[in-house]
């Protein structure tokens, strides 16, 4: 009890002595003077202080800081240039240090005497502070317990052994956005505990030897690699993700033959402009051989440590593949997705070498593959031999290509050629795709949907939009009535005769918009879509007793665009009863005579409107007669009455 008592009241003591220090944040063991202007460290700080912030302030000269609990202090984003020589001296327990956004490039000789006496340091922060090699050296004396380093956006243009010698257990060093185009043998293989290098944003030209076998975390993304090349040898590395993308890559990287790597990125190079694969193969394996100096004739060195890669996903778009690598990329037998978007595929064939002559037609799969990109490649045709092999499909993306969809019945026909006469005939076999519930056809130019295009998938979701003049024929989406849940068919110019939806009882989703639809296929009752897109369109109605049915599942529904009769609006007051979101309606027009009106506006006032046009008002005119007719009669019948008792009194009078 006076234990609870007195903790209470150390409490009220420690808030009241930070209450007139503005800028307190929780008392005793974190201060933050974040963003508040100071030119200097504030005097009579708290001692007892385990994290200051002091960071977007305007302090230049840091002197000396008597806070011997200190753990973590943040002065980034300041205009510091000046340590003074103690500055660091009482500041035994800090860990971790914060000098990003100064001016620590002057000053040299001071400066890092002051930091020398942090040997205690885990966690160093030196990015933008236009530091050069010289000045890094300096500043990374006596840091044997650095685990972290940051030094993004200085100007280093070369790495050494030199730099690390004092801080040989760093885990995690980061130095994207340099300038480095050099770095000396020796200078990371001594740092046993490296685990993330991150060397992105610099000018790097060739990784000729990759010889870290701790590290698992390599981003050399945005440099100028031309190849990146590993000798050969009995180690494991432990590489799990490696970012070569944006580079100068000509070939497919020579991986260390035993390694971890799941996540590969290679986007935006120039990889597949040597034709064929086997050129492709063949050159980065002399490549290797010419680096090395080995003359181990006909040894493929890349694919026998591709073979062995556990790698689950790999980037490849953005390149200049003129054929599909199917041998290669077919040794990933652990791939689950494949990038392959923005090449320049045009088609992809079954031509791939035969172990002998004897052989037949070698076929080969991707077991583990569930997501394929192939988004802008120009295909016009893909192999029944390449869609056989991807056994475990589930997404697969072919947009902006120029393919067409097989019938049912020309699967048979499809599947049975096997090298192709003329490719524009051709057709694409999707009905193979067991496994496939995602599929993008997206601005494909598809002339015709043949009836059961997708029988035998497992589609969940279907984008057809784009596909300007596509004709969807009748049982077209036979096959897939139970599984299909989401629908887009929509830029199109498709017009309602050339609509026809089988009952599809499993669809959620449905957009139609940008089209010149007029009707809303009556089979949708048969659904339970919860989204609906009309917009854009030639609707002048809707069928309400249609709607009323949907309503029973409907949440959402964007309507605009259309040339909806103001005087025909009953679907609308179903729709606002069963309070079904209309997230356009305040931009949906409805037309009466030759006029327009928003169509809310209209629907306060529709008596006034509709008066002379419609049979609805006809009714309400008859109505009004009625109503007036009737007011007559009563008026007269009142003018008699008082007649008569006018002239009753009169006479009395
Ligand atoms: C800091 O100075 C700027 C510019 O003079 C001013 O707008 C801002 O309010 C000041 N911030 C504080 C916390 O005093
Ligand atoms: C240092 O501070 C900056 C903000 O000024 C922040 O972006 C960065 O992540 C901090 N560094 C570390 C290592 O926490
Ligand atoms: C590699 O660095 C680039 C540039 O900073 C970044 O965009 C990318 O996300 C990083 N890659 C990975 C795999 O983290
Ligand atoms: C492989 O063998 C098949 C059948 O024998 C043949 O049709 C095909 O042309 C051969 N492919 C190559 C690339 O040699
Ligand atoms: C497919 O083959 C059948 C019989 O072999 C033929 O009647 C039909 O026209 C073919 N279909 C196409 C699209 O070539
Ligand atoms: C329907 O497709 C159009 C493209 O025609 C798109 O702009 C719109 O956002 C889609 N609707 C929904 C609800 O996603
Ligand atoms: C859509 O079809 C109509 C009628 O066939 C035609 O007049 C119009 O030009 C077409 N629009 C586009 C964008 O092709
Ligand atoms: C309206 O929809 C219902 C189904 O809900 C259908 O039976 C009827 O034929 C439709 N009416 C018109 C005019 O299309
Ligand atoms: C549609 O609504 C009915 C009745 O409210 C409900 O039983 C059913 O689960 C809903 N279906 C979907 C797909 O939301
Ligand atoms: C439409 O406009 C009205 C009145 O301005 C507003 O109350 C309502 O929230 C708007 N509806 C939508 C869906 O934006």
């Amino acid at each position: 009890m006076t234990r609870h008592m007195f903790t209470n009241l150390l409490l009220l003591w420690s808030l009241g002595h930070h209450l007139d220090v503005n800028g307190l944040t929780y008392a005793l063991k974190e201060q933050s003077w974040n963003n508040q202007n100071l030119s200097s460290v504030p005097q009579d700080l708290d001692v007892r202080l385990r994290r200051l912030d002091l960071s977007n302030n305007l302090i230049r000269q840091l002197h000396t800081l008597a806070l011997p609990y200190l753990e973590q202090l943040d002065l980034s984003s300041n205009q510091l240039d000046l340590f003074s020589e103690g500055a660091f001296e009482k500041l035994a327990q800090l860990e971790q240090l914060n000098l990003s956004r100064n001016g620590l490039n002057n000053n040299l000789g001071s400066n890092s005497r002051a930091l020398q006496v942090l040997g205690g340091l885990k966690s160093l922060d030196l990015s933008m502070n236009t530091l050069s090699y010289e000045a890094v050296r300096l500043y990374l004396k006596n840091k044997p317990s650095l685990d972290q380093l940051k030094m993004t956006g200085n100007v280093l243009t070369r790495l050494s052994h030199s730099l690390f010698k004092e801080s040989k257990r760093l885990q995690t060093i980061t130095i994207d956005d340099n300038l480095i185009s050099e770095i000396e043998q020796g200078t990371f293989e001594p740092l046993s505990q490296l685990q993330t290098l991150n060397l992105a944003k610099n000018n790097l030209a060739h990784i000729c030897d990759f010889k870290l076998p701790q590290v698992k975390y390599l981003n050399l993304s945005r440099n100028s690699v031309e190849f990146f090349v590993t000798h050969e040898d009995d180690q494991v590395y432990r590489l799990e993700i490696l970012d070569l993308s944006y580079n100068k890559l000509l070939y497919l990287p020579v991986v260390p033959k035993m390694n971890h790597l799941k996540y590969l990125y290679l986007q935006n190079n120039m990889i597949g402009s040597l034709n064929s694969e086997p050129t492709m193969v063949s050159e980065a394996n002399s490549l290797y051989n010419e680096i090395f100096s080995k003359k181990i004739a006909r040894k493929n060195t890349l694919h026998s440590n591709w073979r062995l890669m556990p790698l689950v996903y790999i980037d490849l778009s953005f390149n200049h593949f003129r054929s599909f690598p199917l041998e290669t990329l077919s040794l990933l037998s652990s791939l689950e997705t494949l990038k392959f978007s923005d090449n320049c595929l045009q088609n992809i064939l079954w031509n791939i070498r035969n172990y002998s002559d004897t052989e037949g037609l070698r076929q080969l799969y991707f077991h583990s593959l569930k997501n394929l990109d192939l988004q802008s490649n120009g295909l016009v045709y893909i192999s029944p031999l390449f869609l056989g092999a991807l056994t475990q499909i589930e997404t697969l993306n072919l947009q902006e290509n120029s393919l067409q969809p097989c019938g049912y019945t020309d699967h048979l026909n499809a599947s049975l050629s096997t090298q192709p006469v003329n490719l524009n005939t051709l057709c694409v076999a999707f009905g193979q795709l067991k496994t496939l519930k995602h599929l993008n056809l997206k601005e494909n130019n598809i002339k015709r949907l043949a009836p059961q295009a997708f029988q035998r998938t497992s589609l969940v979701s279907l984008n057809l939009a784009k596909n300007v003049h596509m004709e969807m024929q009748k049982g077209a989406l036979e096959g897939v009535q139970t599984t299909l849940q989401s629908l887009i068919i929509c830029e199109i110019n498709m017009s309602s005769s050339h609509l026809s939806l089988p009952c599809l009882p499993a669809l959620t989703q449905l957009n139609i918009s940008n089209n010149r639809l007029d009707m809303i296929p009556s089979t949708l009752s048969c659904s339970h879509v919860g989204e609906l897109d009309i917009r854009n369109n030639d609707f002048m109605t809707l069928n309400y007793s249609l709607i009323h049915a949907l309503t029973m599942n409907l949440t959402v529904m964007y309507i605009s665009g259309n040339q909806f009769n103001c005087c025909d609006s009953r679907w609308l007051t179903i729709l606002n009863e069963m309070k079904i979101k209309l997230p356009d309606i305040n931009e949906t027009k409805c037309f009466s005579g030759d006029r327009n009106f928003v169509m809310t506006e209209y629907m306060k006032n529709s008596v006034l409107y509709c008066l002379p046009n419609t049979k609805a008002q006809e009714v309400h005119f008859g109505q009004i007669s009625i109503i007036i007719l009737f007011l007559i009669v009563l008026l007269v019948v009142l003018i008699i009455f008082s007649r008569k008792l006018c002239t009753q009194r009169s006479f009395i009078v």
